[in-house]
């Protein structure tokens, strides 16, 4: 019975993995809470499923994780996917740069910094090693931690995105800290891996936006729109899960997706037509310059393949720049070191 944990999983995307995962009864799904009581009961009442079990865990409180660990012991005594997908969203800092932050309220800012790295990187951190026992006894061994392409380097470079910079340097944090746990278990077999879920419309049961927000969005989605006219907007949670459960299911240790952060379908602005720009080293580009129509939500077949020995996909175009020929992939693949 493969098993799964799954922070945040009171809502949002969290909920979204607790549901397509129990569809399949054969799995046991754990979410772990901050409002054990509150998800307990929109379990029951939204799933229905005995697959599912809650524990309660706050990433910013240790004893916590740690009493989450013996609740999870209980219930399984080895973990197949530790999927560590809670995050706080900083509201306050994200439609101003970082210099506008710190000229309007520097306090604010270092606080801002310090709550989003607490929660996002060091609650992480520590939900990691203290979950790692029940990892190290499964055969599967796969941690997941879900980012966000506004931690992707070349996007905030190229894009000029200086909103939600205490979020993203919290994210990009977190790619590093995965890219580490990599470098130290990878000869244990255990797959660290970042995912972005591209931007996706949780906003269902949240308090409406306020204007500021609203016009923060808007300005966004038009700057989105300007580089990807073929941009749609944001994709459901329903087709953003079935799309990272896809690239979770086909990620190994060994073919290339080691400690890597897939920025996969961030569904903007990678379009090399509209910008010759090279940024080539996202596994994930070459999918959205496909002009070829994508058949949305089927996961394993829709996603790109770094392969990267020993399986290589059919190659539709020649190796980008970057990619070793030998893959064949369209892709670059995520171990390849970049140096644009
Ligand atoms: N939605 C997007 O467009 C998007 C884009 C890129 C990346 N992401 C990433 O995808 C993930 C899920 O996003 P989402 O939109 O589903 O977020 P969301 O709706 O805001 O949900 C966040 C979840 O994290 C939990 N959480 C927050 N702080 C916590 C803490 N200190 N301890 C334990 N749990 C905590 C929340 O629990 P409570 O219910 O108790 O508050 C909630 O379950 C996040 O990592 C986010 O950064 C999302």
């Amino acid at each position: 019975m493969p098993s799964y944990l799954i922070t945040g999983a009171s809502r949002g995307l969290g909920f979204e993995f607790l549901r397509q995962l129990s569809a399949d009864p054969t799995n046991l799904v754990i979410g772990l809470v901050r409002n054990k009581a509150a998800t307990e009961e929109k379990v029951a009442h939204e799933l229905k499923r005995d697959n599912i079990r809650i524990v309660q865990g706050e990433l910013t409180d240790y004893d916590s994780l740690k009493n989450a660990v013996e609740a999870v012991e209980k219930i399984t005594p080895s973990l197949d996917h530790l999927i560590a997908n809670a995050a706080v969203v900083s509201t306050w800092s994200a439609w101003d740069g970082l210099g506008t932050l710190a000229a309007k309220d520097p306090a604010g800012l270092t606080a801002d910094l310090l709550s989003s790295l607490n929660t996002n990187l060091i609650g992480n951190i520590n939900l990691i090693t203290l979950f790692l026992p029940l990892i190290q006894r499964s055969a599967i061994k796969k941690v997941i931690a879900i980012t966000t392409g506004m931690a992707d380097l070349d996007f905030i470079a190229h894009y000029n995105i200086a909103i939600g910079a205490p979020y993203s340097i919290s994210k990009a944090a977190l790619n590093a800290a995965i890219a580490k746990f990599s470098a130290e278990y990878r000869k244990d077999g255990i797959l660290f891996l970042g995912l972005s879920p591209g931007l996706v419309d949780t906003s269902e049961g949240k308090a409406e936006m306020t204007e500021e927000q609203k016009a923060g969005v808007a300005s966004m989605v038009a700057q989105f729109a300007t580089y990807a006219p073929a941009w749609k907007g944001p994709i459901t949670p329903e087709e953003s899960v079935g799309l990272l459960r896809g690239v979770i299911e086909r990620a190994h240790v060994d073919r290339g997706y080691a400690g890597a952060f897939l920025n996969e379908r961030l569904p903007i602005a990678y379009n090399n037509q509209l910008d010759p720009s090279p940024i080539t080293y996202r596994t994930s580009i070459q999918t959205l310059t496909n002009p070829a129509p994508k058949a949305r939500g089927s996961a394993a077949r829709d996603l790109p393949a770094p392969d990267c020995p020993p399986t290589a996909p059919q190659a539709q175009e020649p190796p980008s720049a970057g990619h070793p020929a030998a893959c064949g992939s369209t892709q670059r693949c995520p171990s390849t070191p970049h140096t644009e």
